[in-house]
């Protein structure tokens, strides 16, 4: 039997290699060609120490100084000791160039492009190989502009089905990428996509789940949803998803089958604009049950354009909330060349 592991290096790029279940993780890796840190691979040293995020798996023999038991009980692992039960996820302590490991790239066609409303277009891409480019939900890849020599970063708005995979776009007036996807993009149109990078992932539900969604910043969450209705957990997953506008404000039909589908999943949208008519006003933050945030014991997901995340963290800080794990994306515009 196989199970494929995800390598996520320090740096955000993502790799997969597959491994049997006698195979040892370190060998799994160097069959794949990639360098993984290895030393005495005797569990001796610690040098190929790396923390398990999701999955099970076996750990051979090793000394103490290698890995202590406290280490071990925090899901920190030997890859050179490490066998796999299941699918799993590690972080690997260096970067995808110390490890001599590429970004994965390769072209894609344009297989839709959809005006969701003024403000957001949803485009889907047909991937040339679908098994190079497999990523965690809530990943992005980088994505050339046609006709241009640049490239923007988006994050994934589903798992790949049938070699398809989606796209949730802020339409920005005159902007590089917006200009190509709302006034010249073709299907069948060849783009090259690089990824898949991010650490911005889903991570095993063992506690309350709070997702917190800026705009566009809602894309990485509908990749999560969707594996979270296969996952099935039995924790509170709540979203808050705000916008500007009220013309922002898109896939609430999908927010709300996942909601029918997935036990446990709620959701609440909020609009800041003051000309709005919408029942929940403001911005997420105003809108946070205390229910929610669990006494601090909550994995917080957060995903939008740099104010909106800066504003989410102050406001968390301020109020000395530390939930157990915080992860975020920052939607940073590219520097513009043109
Ligand atoms: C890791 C990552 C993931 C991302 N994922 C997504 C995603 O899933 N969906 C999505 O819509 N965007 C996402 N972005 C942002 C995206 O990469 C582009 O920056 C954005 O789509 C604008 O590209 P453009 O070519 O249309 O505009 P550009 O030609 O790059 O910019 C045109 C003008 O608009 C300004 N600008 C750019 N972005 C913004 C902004 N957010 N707010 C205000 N002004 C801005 C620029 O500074 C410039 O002046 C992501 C960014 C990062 C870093
Ligand atoms: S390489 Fe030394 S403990 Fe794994």
């Amino acid at each position: 039997m196989v199970h494929r592991i995800a390598l996520n290096f320090e740096d955000g790029v993502t790799r997969f290699v597959e491994a049997r279940v006698d195979e040892l993780v370190a060998d799994a890796a160097y069959r794949a060609g990639l360098n993984i840190p290895m030393d005495c691979r005797d569990g001796a040293c610690g040098t190929c120490k790396c923390h398990c995020e999701s999955g099970d798996y076996t750990l051979g023999s090793y000394i103490e100084d290698a890995l202590t038991e406290e280490e071990a009980a925090e899901r920190q692992v030997l890859t050179c000791q490490m066998k796999v039960q299941s699918d799993c996820v590690l972080r690997i302590p260096a970067s995808s160039a110390v490890c001599k490991v590429k970004v994965g790239s390769m072209p894609a066609e344009i297989e839709s492009v959809r005006q969701l409303s003024s403000s957001s277009i949803g485009f889907s891409l047909k991937l040339k190989d679908p098994d190079g480019m497999r990523y965690l939900p809530g990943q992005y890849v980088n994505v050339s502009v046609p006709g241009t020599t640049q490239a923007r970063s988006y994050s994934f708005s589903s798992m790949p089905r049938d070699g398809v995979v989606q796209f949730l776009v802020r339409n920005i007036p005159g902007g590089l990428m917006s200009s190509y996807l709302a006034e010249r993009a073709t299907v069948g149109d060849t783009v090259m996509i690089a990824g898949p990078i991010g650490s911005f992932y889903l991570r095993d539900v063992t506690r309350p789940v709070l997702f917190l969604a800026g705009g566009t910043g809602l894309a990485p969450f509908l990749a999560m949803l969707e594996e979270l209705e296969r996952a099935a957990p039995d924790q509170p997953i709540h979203m808050v998803y705000g916008v500007t506008n009220d013309t922002d404000l898109v896939e609430v039909g999908t927010l709300e089958a996942y909601a029918a589908r997935i036990p446990g999943f709620t959701f609440t949208t909020v609009v800041a604009a003051a000309d709005s008519a919408h029942p929940h006003k403001g911005y997420v933050t105003q809108h946070l049950p205390e229910t929610a945030l669990n006494g601090g014991d909550v994995d917080v997901y957060l995903c939008g354009p740099p104010p909106m995340v800066d504003a989410v963290r102050t406001y968390l800080n301020d109020r000395h909330i530390v939930p157990t794990s915080f992860h975020y994306e920052k939607f940073s515009p590219s520097e513009v060349h043109r």
